[in-house]
């Protein structure tokens, strides 16, 4: 046990906190990652309590000149060695520290504000900023998966459903899947900034300032667009904490799918794909093996993501209002979601953009039976019930599979004795650039569509640029 009192809140205590209290207690091996925000909200408060008239300019000057020296020290890695174990958080640590630089003037700075709004606002403050980061890296990410679109224009490959081969696409189609499902994440991100930008500054502990603040002003200061309506709400409030984890695992599991998809056809037996060596790791054992750990990682990190997400949320979901302790567990999770994408987006491009794709593998594999909805569709073209045709269709796909034929290969003859709407056009229809030419609605998978989307893909990165 510490022998003396050593706490600015410990006027009403009899004895020293317990060194195993003071550890369990600690935060600043966290928080110390948002020092400049602190540092910078206090610079905004030490102006609105001048602008109350509880500071002097003088005096508020020199809080400010304090407190970016603190700032400087820190830039040139030399702060941290002047945090003491009795620094319970990055706040109580930026304030002792301020009393070293200036004095006894440094007690003015706490004047109507509580740690509760102040970690509340600089912890919204780096999740704006490392939000303003991360869609930086979305954006470069789907620019990858745009020049991959660009390049693969003109392979045509299976698509499958359930791992089947259903229908034939461009492959251009496929990475517009994940172009669009990750403007998608792009724009949830750009929404969550937009609903934080709040300033919980001036709430104080629960209850509001009591002093005549600027919360306007205050907000502006900071770079938020308005204060926050409600002072419980201001401080007890982390939904932007869990939306933002909430996007953060969205983006995991959405690219975990993809490295899914990517990882099996990297396989011997697909072998769709190959992955560049920079990318991909090999075996201690098998001097053969080339692993897609790259892509392995992404989909592996996908479960901290979901567990970060959970975790937080299971912490959230049992505090009553205001401020409990408990939302000192909000940070850790965030950090590490945040560099988790990070990493995971930068990876992926990389991959991505030096990918190989075996073209010749991917048209050998081709399955004939790719193309029966399209005959189906050319026989209700001529008039059949789709019903109908479905059930013809599937006849022939028997009597291929029984007599071991090629269904590309039948002859019309043959096609006729399944029904006598064939005619000799149908077998245009049996070719995969020309079923390909029939699904040019908007959205589908054919050369027309697939432009369309181009465009569109475009236009979104030229207006995020
Ligand atoms: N370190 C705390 C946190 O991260 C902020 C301090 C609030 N503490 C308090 N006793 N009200 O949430």
């Amino acid at each position: 046990m510490s022998d003396k009192k050593n706490k600015m809140w410990d006027g009403r205590f009899g004895k020293p906190t317990d060194k195993l209290m003071e550890e369990f207690n600690n935060s600043l091996f966290v928080d110390k990652i948002f020092i400049e925000e602190d540092i910078f909200g206090s610079i905004a408060w030490a102006k609105a309590l001048f602008g109350a008239g509880v500071l002097t300019k003088n005096e508020c000057e020199n809080i400010k000149k304090g407190l970016e020296k603190i700032l400087e020290k820190h830039k040139n890695g030399k702060l941290e060695s002047e945090f003491l174990p009795s620094d319970e958080d990055v706040h109580m640590a930026v304030e002792r520290l301020l009393g070293v630089e200036i004095g006894d003037l440094a007690k003015k700075l706490h004047t109507g504000r509580s740690r509760n709004d102040q970690v509340a606002t600089d912890f919204r403050l780096f999740a704006k900023n490392k939000r303003a980061l991360l869609l930086k890296d979305l954006r470069k990410f789907l620019e990858s998966v745009y020049n991959r679109a660009l390049k693969d224009k003109n392979v045509i490959i299976a698509g499958y459903t359930h791992y089947q081969q259903a229908q034939p696409i461009l492959l251009s189609h496929y990475w517009l899947s994940l172009f669009f499902l990750m403007k998608r994440e792009y724009e949830k991100l750009e929404n969550i900034d937009k609903i934080s930008d709040v300033s919980p500054l001036g709430s104080g502990a629960i209850a509001g300032c009591g002093f005549a603040i600027d919360r306007f002003e205050l907000a502006k200061n900071l770079g938020f667009s308005s204060p926050s309506e409600n002072s419980i709400d201001g401080v007890a409030s982390r939904d932007f904490v869990l939306d933002t984890l909430h996007n953060l695992a969205s983006i995991g599991i959405s690219l975990s799918r993809y490295a899914e998809d990517l990882i099996v056809w990297s396989t011997k037996e697909f072998g769709y794909v190959e992955l560049d060596d920079a990318w991909s790791t090999g075996s201690s054992m098998m001097p053969q093996k080339k692993n897609p750990d790259s892509l392995e990682l992404i989909r592996g990190k996908t479960g901290r993501l979901i567990g970060n997400y959970t975790r937080f949320a299971a912490t959230l979901k049992g505090i009553g209002l205001s401020y409990f302790k408990d939302l000192q567990e909000d940070k850790e999770p965030l950090i590490d979601s945040f560099k988790t994408v990070e990493i995971t987006l930068r990876v992926f491009s990389n991959v991505l953009d030096t990918l190989t794709i075996n073209e010749k593998i991917i048209e050998r594999t081709l399955d004939p039976f790719l193309l029966a909805t399209d005959i189906a569709d050319y026989l209700v073209k001529k008039g059949m019930p789709f019903r109908e045709a479905h059930g013809v269709v599937g006849k022939i796909v028997a009597f291929c599979v029984e007599k071991n034929k090629k269904f590309n290969l039948l002859e019309l003859k043959e096609l006729k004795e399944f029904s006598p709407i064939f005619e000799n056009d149908v077998l245009s229809f049996f070719d995969f650039k020309n079923a390909l030419k029939h699904r040019d609605v908007y959205g589908a998978a054919g050369p027309i569509s697939v432009e369309k989307q181009l465009s569109l893909a475009k236009e979104f990165l030229q207006n995020r640029g």
